[in-house]
């Protein structure tokens, strides 16, 4: 009978040795990748290939600037604002001025325009996503278009028609062509210029109270329809507020080569660090989306930088259940996996949980004389 507080006071103690050994493993922070490079710009964080400062990036097309006029600082490529980098697809977000044409009432070819055209050099490792970003354009009977360049001239249009600013498609209804419209764009372009046809400025395709046009190539899903967006002077700018507002996700690639062919019937994680993947555990991806270059991503099971040498980290599953469930059961973790050690009275489901062997009337019973640990 004594025995029975001990065994239970060790178990405590071995649950929770499990949750402190959880602790470690966190992906590294960005300011342990290179020293006396900024590990952030105001809130956007700086991960190398990226890198303010000479030596801090891979090469100079990887070079950003810190604006430190702006309140919080803005992380900067060249003079076009950046919202995010992502490492793991390869992806950047940045932001672009939106499009837009006004009539001014009582007169009857003058308009209030502001034009957008972003701009990347030829050399830089970026291109326009097409597979995140669509070219929309919101307004009444507006012709817009987009002029890109992919190496060759590239031009594509979107038009929008209204009977009235009341009869277009309800709010929230995919842009279609009543009020507001899409188009894809191709890939490759690294110049996108939006602007409108002529037949914007013309009278005959005025609508009674709607006064703008707007357009934009913008992160898919980014734009939702709202009828009183063709109402009034500028409503639509007025709630995104002045300047760069409009994200855009343009795709990276580390320029120089393509990742070398896996031979076959050869695990990847058998296979050298190739070029800028470094760390271990991690491995070279073609850039797809008409890039020509390749990016680096962890093994499954690891995260952070795999272009810093040891970059890429395990990752403690057992600290995120949600996405590493182990139902009824004690999570292990392992290097690169992770185990589910399935509770007394259940077995292994198969799929990373435990199922009842028996029925729960009986786990009910047996349940009360054990003590289980809270994982
Ligand atoms: C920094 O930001 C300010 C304010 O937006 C802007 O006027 C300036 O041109 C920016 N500097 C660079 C180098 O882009
Ligand atoms: C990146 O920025 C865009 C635009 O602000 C935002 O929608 C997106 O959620 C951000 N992504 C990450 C990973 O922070
Ligand atoms: C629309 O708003 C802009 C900016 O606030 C202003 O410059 C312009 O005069 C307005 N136009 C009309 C017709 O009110
Ligand atoms: C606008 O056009 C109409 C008909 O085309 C014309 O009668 C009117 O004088 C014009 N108004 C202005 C301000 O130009
Ligand atoms: C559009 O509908 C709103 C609300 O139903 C109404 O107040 C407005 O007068 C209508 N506008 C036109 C031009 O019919
Ligand atoms: C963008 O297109 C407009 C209209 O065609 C043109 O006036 C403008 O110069 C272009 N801008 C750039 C940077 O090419
Ligand atoms: C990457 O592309 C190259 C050539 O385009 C091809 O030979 C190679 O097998 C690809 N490698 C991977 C890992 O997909």
């Amino acid at each position: 009978m004594l025995a029975m507080p001990q065994a239970v006071l060790l178990l405590a103690v071995s649950c929770a040795a499990v949750l402190a050994a959880g602790v470690s493993g966190q992906p590294v922070s960005p300011a342990a990748e290179r020293t006396n490079c900024p590990a952030k710009c105001g809130d956007v964080e700086i991960h190398y290939p990226f890198g303010v400062g000479p030596g801090c990036s891979v090469d100079a097309g990887f070079e950003v600037t810190c604006n430190e006029t702006t309140t919080p600082p803005s992380l900067q490529l060249g003079n076009i604002i950046i919202a995010n980098i992502t490492l793991e697809k390869a992806q950047m977000v940045v932001y672009t001025f939106l499009t837009y044409s006004c009539r001014v009432p009582g007169s009857n070819n003058t308009v209030d325009t502001q034009t957008n055209s972003m701009e990347l050099s030829v050399s830089t490792p970026f291109l326009v996503s097409p597979s995140d970003n669509v070219f929309t354009s919101v307004g009444c009977n507006s012709l817009a278009q987009l002029v890109g360049h992919s190496g060759t001239y590239y031009h594509t249009g979107c038009i929008t028609t209204c009977a009235s600013v009341n009869e277009t498609a309800d709010d929230g209804a995919p842009c279609s062509g009543h009020g507001c419209c899409e188009a894809s764009i191709m890939p490759g372009l690294f110049l996108v210029n939006v602007s409108w046809s002529d037949r914007a400025e013309e009278s005959d395709y005025h609508v009674p109270g709607n006064l703008c046009q707007y357009a934009f190539v913008a992160t898919k899903g980014w734009y939702k329809f709202r009828k009183n967006d063709l109402v009034g002077n500028l409503t639509f700018a007025k709630r995104f507020g002045e300047g760069t507002v409009v994200p855009l996700v343009l795709d990276w690639s580390i320029s120089d080569g393509r990742c070398p062919p896996v031979p076959q019937g050869v695990d990847k994680a058998n296979i050298d660090p190739y070029g800028a993947c470094v760390s271990t555990q991690s491995y070279c991806v073609n850039a797809s989306n008409s890039a020509t270059g390749y990016f680096c991503n962890c093994f499954e099971g690891y995260t952070g930088n795999p272009y810093i040498k040891n970059g890429c980290k395990n990752i403690n599953e057992c600290l995120n259940k949600n996405m590493y469930p182990c139902h009824g059961g004690r999570c292990h973790d392992l290097e690169g996996d992770y185990e589910c050690k399935c509770n007394f009275g259940r077995r292994d489901d198969g799929n990373k949980g435990c199922e009842p062997v028996l029925s729960k009337a009986a786990v009910a019973v047996i349940g009360e004389a054990l003590y289980v640990c809270p994982m």
